[in-house]
C-alpha cells in the first residue's frame, strides 16, 4: 500500500507461520498501513526497530522478550500469541504505562468465538457447573487454548460474587486444567481447526455454546478491526469484544429482562438477575 503522512508502519513477527503470513497479507491490503518487516525465528530482535506498530504471532514462551522489546523501543503491539494469562498481562502493565506505550492482546480474532465467549459470561451466572472442551488441529503445542483461557476468566469475572464453579475431583488429571476454577479439556486432532464448546450443567438441563472456527479466513475480520484499533490504543488491554458493539438490539415491548417464574433459573441459587 502507498506510504503517506499517516501511515502505520507494521513489523510481523512470526511472519513465516500460519497467522503471521496472513497478518502481513492484510497490512499489505489495507490503506494507511505499511509493512516494513518480517521477522521469523532466525530474526534480530531490532529488526522491528523503526516500525510503529509490531503485529506478534510466535509462541507462547517467545511473545513476552519480543512485546516488551517493542515496548520499551515506544513501538505499540498488536498480540495474537497464545498464552497471555491474566498474570502474564497484569506483569506487563507498569511497563507500558512506564512506556507511555499500547499493546492490545487479542486472545481469539474470529468474531464468532468472541461473541461465543461473551454469551458464555452471560450464562455463567445461572449454572455451577461448568466446563470447557476445547479442541485444535495437532499442530498446536500449547494447552489449553488462548481463548479456552479467556473464556473461563470472563465467566469467572462474571461468576466474582458467586465463587467458583462446582468442579468435583479436579484433582484427577483426566478432569482438565482448571482457570479460574473452570475445568477445561484439551484436544489435539488432525482434521480438526478449532473449536470450543462451553457446557453448563444444570438441573436436568445442559445448555452448550459452541463455535467452530473452520479456515483461517474467520479471523480476518477481526485482525482489520484490531489492526485499526491498535494504531492508537493506550495501555495494556485484552479482548476484541471491546472493539465491538455486543449490546443486544433493543426488542420493542420486551418487558421485564427477569427470567420467567423467579429471581433466578433456579440453577445457581444465589444468582443476581442481570
Ligand atoms: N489470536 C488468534 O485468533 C489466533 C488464531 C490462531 C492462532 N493463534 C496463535 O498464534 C500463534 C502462532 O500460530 P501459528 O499457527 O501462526 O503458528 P506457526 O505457523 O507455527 O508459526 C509460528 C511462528 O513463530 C515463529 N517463531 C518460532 N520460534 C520463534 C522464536 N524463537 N523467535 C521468533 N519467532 C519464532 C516461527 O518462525 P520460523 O518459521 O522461523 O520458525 C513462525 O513464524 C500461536 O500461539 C497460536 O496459538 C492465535
Amino acid at each position: 500500500m502507498q506510504q503517506g503522512p499517516g501511515t502505520t508502519r507494521v513489523a510481523v513477527a512470526g511472519a513465516t507461520g500460519r497467522m503471521g503470513r496472513l497478518a502481513s497479507r492484510i497490512v499489505e491490503e489495507t490503506d494507511g498501513f505499511e509493512l516494513v518487516a518480517s521477522l521469523g525465528s532466525s530474526s534480530e530482535l531490532d529488526e522491528m526497530v523503526g516500525a510503529d506498530l509490531l503485529v506478534e504471532f510466535t509462541l507462547p514462551q517467545v511473545s513476552p522478550r519480543l512485546v516488551e522489546f517493542a515496548v520499551d523501543h515506544g513501538i505499540r503491539v498488536l498480540v495474537g500469541t497464545s498464552g497471555w494469562s491474566s498474570e502474564r498481562v497484569e506483569s506487563l502493565r507498569s511497563r507500558v504505562d512506564k512506556a507511555s506505550g499500547g499493546v492490545l492482546i487479542v486472545p481469539n480474532f474470529s468474531i464468532g468465538s468472541v461473541i461465543a465467549s461473551s454469551i458464555s459470561a452471560m450464562a455463567a451466572r445461572y449454572f455451577d457447573s461448568i466446563e470447557i472442551v476445547e479442541a485444535h488441529h495437532a499442530g498446536k503445542i500449547d494447552s489449553p487454548s488462548g481463548t479456552a483461557v479467556r473464556t473461563a476468566e470472563l465467566i469467572g469475572a462474571a461468576r466474582s460474587e458467586l465463587g467458583p464453579v462446582a468442579a468435583p475431583h479436579a484433582d484427577q488429571r483426566a478432569r482438565g486444567q482448571q482457570v479460574a476454577s473452570i475445568p477445561i479439556h484439551s484436544l489435539r486432532l488432525q482434521g480438526v481447526h478449532a473449536k470450543q464448546d462451553v457446557l453448563f450443567g444444570g438441573t436436568g438441563e445442559v445448555l452448550t455454546i459452541s463455535h467452530e472456527t473452520l479456515a483461517p479466513t474467520a479471523y480476518e475480520a477481526g485482525i482489520r478491526i484490531a489492526l485499526q484499533a491498535a494504531r492508537t490504543t493506550r495501555g495494556v488491554s485484552v479482548g476484541l469484544d471491546r472493539l465491538l458493539d455486543l449490546r443486544p438490539a433493543p426488542v420493542k415491548d420486551a418487558g421485564t429482562s427477569r427470567p420467567p417464574g423467579g429471581e433466578t433459573s433456579g440453577q445457581a441459587a444465589t444468582a443476581t438477575t442481570p
